[in-house]
Order: C-alpha cells, then sequence, then structure tokens
C-alpha cells in the first residue's frame, strides 16, 4: 500500500503540490489524471524517491519515501516522462546495463532479461539498436527497464504520449497485462485511457486533488448533472432549421445550433435531463426523429464539473 499524507513541493517560490493526500491500495491500477503543469510528474518524481518533498510522507508499505530511498528504488519500477535511453545500444545490451544499475545478481540476470523481453513483446527486437526502434518500441523498452527487477509497484509518467493510434492500442494492452498483482500507477491527461485502464482516478488541478474515485463514481457523480444535459440529435428530410427553431423554443435548452454533418447539438441546463423532453417535443411537433444521443464527456466536462464542486465547497466552508 502507498500512503501519501499532506505532500507540499515548492519549486522556488512555485508550489507545485498544495498537500496532497491519498492512498493507493496494493494491486491497484490506478490514474493520476491531469491537465499539464498540474503536478502529475512531481508526484511521481517524489513518490518513487528521485525528489525530495518540500514536506510531507510517503509510505510505501512500512518504508518512508526520503528515509529508505533504497528499499523503496527495489520496490518501485518507475518510466519517466521522457525516459532516457541509449540510442547506440540494443534493447539487450540496455536492459543488461540496466540490470547492473539495479543490482540484479548476475546469474539471475539473463533470465530476467529474458524474461522481461518475452513480457513487452520485444522479443523480434532484442538485438535492434535503440535509435533504430519506432517510437512505439522505444517506450516498451522504457517500460521493460522498469519492470526488470520485477517491482510490485509500477509507476508509468504518461506513458502513451506521442503514439500513433496503433501503437497506443498495444502499449495500453502491455500495461493492463502486466498490471496482475502489481500496483500501477499511470499518468496522463486523456480522460479515456484512465476509463479504459484504471480501476481508480485521482483527478490532480494546480497540485490539489479534486476528486478521488472509481471511474463509476465518477461518472455517476457527473452525469446526474451532466449526462442528459449535451445531447445531438438528427431529424429526417432535411428540416435541422426547422426542428432546431422548435427546440429553442424548449425550457430548460441553453443552447442550440447546427452541427456540420446535418446534426443539432444542444446544450440544457445541467442537473436536468433534457433527453425525453426533446424527443417528446420534436415528435409532437411532427418531425421524424432518428436519432438522439448523449455527447460524450470530455475532460473539459470533468475539470469544469468537479472544479466548480471544489470551489463551492470552499465558499461553503468560509
Ligand atoms: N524542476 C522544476 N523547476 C521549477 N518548476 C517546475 C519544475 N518541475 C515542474 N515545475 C512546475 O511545477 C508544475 C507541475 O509540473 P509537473 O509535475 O511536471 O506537472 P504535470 O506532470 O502534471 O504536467 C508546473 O507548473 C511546472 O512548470
Ligand atoms: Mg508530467
Amino acid at each position: 500500500m502507498i500512503k501519501i499524507e499532506n505532500l507540499v513541493k515548492f519549486y522556488g517560490e512555485y508550489q507545485a503540490l498544495k498537500g496532497i493526500s491519498c492512498t493507493i491500495n496494493k494491486g491497484e491500477i490506478v490514474g493520476f489524471l491531469g491537465p499539464n503543469g498540474a503536478g502529475k510528474s512531481t508526484m511521481m518524481r517524489i513518490i518513487t524517491g528521485y525528489l525530495p518533498a518540500t514536506s510531507g510522507y510517503v509510505h510505501l508499505d512500512e518504508f518512508e519515501v526520503y528515509e529508505n530511498p533504497i528499499e523503496v528504488k527495489r520496490r518501485i519500477g518507475y518510466t519517466p516522462e521522457n525516459v532516457s535511453l541509449y540510442n547506440e545500444m540494443s534493447v539487450s545490451e540496455y536492459l543488461k546495463f540496466c540490470s547492473m544499475l539495479k543490482g540484479i545478481k548476475n546469474k539471475d540476470r539473463k533470465k530476467r532479461i529474458d524474461e522481461t523481453i518475452q513480457l513487452t513483446g520485444l522479443t523480434e527486437y532484442r538485438n535492434r539498436l535503440i535509435g533504430h526502434l519506432s517510437k512505439g518500441y522505444k517506450q516498451r523498452t522504457g517500460i521493460a527497464q522498469a519492470i526488470l527487477s520485477d517491482p510490485d509497484v509500477l509507476i508509468l509518467d504518461e506513458p502513451t504520449s506521442g503514439l500513433d493510434p496503433n501503437q497506443l492500442i498495444d502499449i495500453r494492452a502491455l500495461i493492463k497485462n502486466l498490471a496482475g498483482k502489481r500496483t500501477v500507477i499511470l499518468s496522463t491527461h486523456i480522460l479515456s485511457e484512465v476509463e479504459e485502464m484504471c480501476e481508480r482516478a485521482l483527478i490532480i488541478d494546480q497540485g490539489v486533488l479534486i476528486a478521488e474515485d472509481t471511474i463509476e463514481g465518477l461518472k455517476v457523480a457527473m452525469d446526474k448533472e451532466i449526462l442528459g444535459a449535451n445531447i445531438e440529435l438528427k431529424v429526417d428530410g432535411k428540416r435541422e432549421k426547422e426542428a432546431l427553431q422548435a427546440i429553442r423554443e424548449v425550457e430548460g435548452v441553453v443552447q442550440a445550433y447546427e452541427g456540420t454533418r446535418g446534426n443539432i447539438i444542444v446544450e440544457g441546463e445541467r442537473g436536468l435531463d433534457i433527453r425525453p423532453i426533446i424527443a417528446r417535443h420534436i415528435i409532437n411537433k411532427g418531425f421524424n426523429l432518428v436519432e438522439l444521443k448523449s455527447l460524450e464527456r470530455s475532460l473539459e466536462d470533468v475539470f469544469i464539473y468537479f472544479t466548480d464542486k471544489k470551489k463551492n465547497e470552499n465558499k461553503d466552508q468560509e
């Protein structure tokens, strides 16, 4: 278990972490979700013992990170945001080099390297120079380095950033596959990534933990207000403009406009599910409704929702 208590980090005058507390359970896959500059990498560097906190504690089981850096590093595998690899080494040479740095015993080295290469899908590339690998395979090599010593905890900082869609699918599958009994913490600014890979998300914004829940929990909390408030619909027979007029008359509609594909986008009042209201109205007015759906929640929706909520809570306390 990882226990983070009131973590504060100042870079000079700038406060990057403003007192974050949370717990990450053994075997859990957790996503640190937040925009650029939120403090995700800072948190990860502190948890892994690469950066001291200004104040606060991080415990990995019985070990405090700052007091027991060696014990902690032995248990954590870490792939930094821009993992530095040696382009002139082959994959297996690099992993051999890492295994020496990590103090893996000579007699275990070959076996660990072979297992790691197999696990990360690098078998065909083991003799290839790292400089000649695609971005996706470089990322695999960075992840391979992190799991070399078979750590209990895996920390991956933006493991999918800069990958093309196919590489992205592969790396996500690899991460899920590696999770198993391990605790995995990954960071991303993409909501769907957390939805797809993680059991729980910690939403961080400007150095503050603004929400912490299972993905289901976050959705339920948001959906109460957001789902059904923003919808997209289509009517038959090129009658969008007329339908738009009709929709604008409906109480609870904040705005409605034409999309680019013959669709109509409607924004309703928060907390109101306008789907049945719009559907009934449009049909009563004699339109042929052919499609109606909620618009996907975007990361922006999530932030707006949770930051607003946080602000209101703070106001209540004043
Ligand atoms: N070494 C540093 N010196 C000064 N400021 C830094 C340093 N590293 C990060 N920061 C600042 O701290 C904030 C959080 O950064 P970071 O943890 O990298 O966020 P994230 O990973 O969520 O994008 C940002 O405003 C960033 O500019
Ligand atoms: Mg970062």
